[in-house]
């Protein structure tokens, strides 16, 4: 029997089920209102509000500028439309990794004013006891491991992580790590498939790939490159389901041809 089919809201322990029934889970990112709701009516199972908000509805190149009051705007938007999806919010740069004591007072704040249901943060032991203490206060939390965008500037690139065998034994202690200290479920960025593979099976809680193979309990991507908002992101991990930049350049072509021509609004169009 499929949990998906079943579950009316999926909570930290739906994911827990699927991945020990064998079903995939999966995610997308959302940012506002609209969107959330229609990925919720669609029947995703985890909603991430990413920090990819920076770039995607802000035009920022990494993921640094965004903060948390507008984290904090987007998480909210996506609240008001969600009845089924968990909620999961990125933790922004900056809002975390100072001590353990910011990071939960981060996280409060997160919960107390937007409603989400979990928080996101990048990194492995070096985060530890914030993880530990976020838990304290009853607030799940994910990981991230892999390329985590946040460090753009310490690694240069976003390129593929842990192809070396050093990077690969510390991801996998890493993950470890992140289970021993509560983490919920764990996102694996850009990495061999093998090894995102080989970290499914050695931990048991979800592990949710993205450019990380199909040996996960589940994938996520971005909304706006899984639609083709975004014609400039091509990645080799990335399938777009739709092409809506090309789809809507077209229907604004149109409707400024229409708006020349005089054919908008037509007498049926009017009062
Ligand atoms: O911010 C984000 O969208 C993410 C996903 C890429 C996992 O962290």
């Amino acid at each position: 029997m499929s949990v998906h089919k079943e579950v009316k809201k999926v909570t930290t322990n739906v994911l827990q089920e699927m991945k020990n029934g064998g079903e995939k889970i999966s995610m997308l990112t959302a940012y506002d209102y609209t969107m959330a709701k229609i990925v919720d009516h669609a029947g995703i199972d985890v909603i991430l509000v990413g920090d990819s908000a920076s770039n995607v509805m802000a035009g920022h190149e990494t993921t640094l500028p965004i903060t948390l009051d507008q984290m904090i705007y987007h998480a909210s938007s996506v609240v008001r439309a969600v009845d089924r999806a968990l909620i999961v919010v990125d933790l922004p740069f900056g809002s975390y990794q100072g001590n353990s004591k910011e990071a939960l007072n981060s996280s409060i704040k997160i919960m107390k004013e937007s409603g989400a249901h979990a928080v996101k943060l990048e990194g492995g032991r070096e985060v530890r006891e914030s993880i530990e203490r976020i838990l304290t206060a009853g607030i799940p939390v994910m990981g991230h491991l892999g390329l985590t965008p946040q460090s753009i500037y310490k690694f240069g690139t976003y390129n593929v992580r842990a192809k070396e065998e050093v990077e690969a034994i510390k991801l996998m202690e890493d993950a470890k790590i992140l289970e021993q200290a509560g983490c919920f479920a764990l996102v694996l960025e850009k990495i061999p498939a093998k090894l995102a593979e080989q970290v499914a099976k050695s931990i048991t809680i979800p592990v949710i790939g993205i450019g990380a193979g199909g040996g996960v309990d589940g994938q996520v991507l971005v909304f706006h490159d899984m639609v083709g908002l975004n014609n400039e992101f091509n990645p080799r991990f990335l399938r777009r389901y739709l092409n809506l930049y090309d789809d809507i350049t077209g229907a604004v072509g149109q409707y400024i041809k229409d708006i020349k021509s005089k054919d908008f609004p037509n007498s049926s169009e009017q009062y």
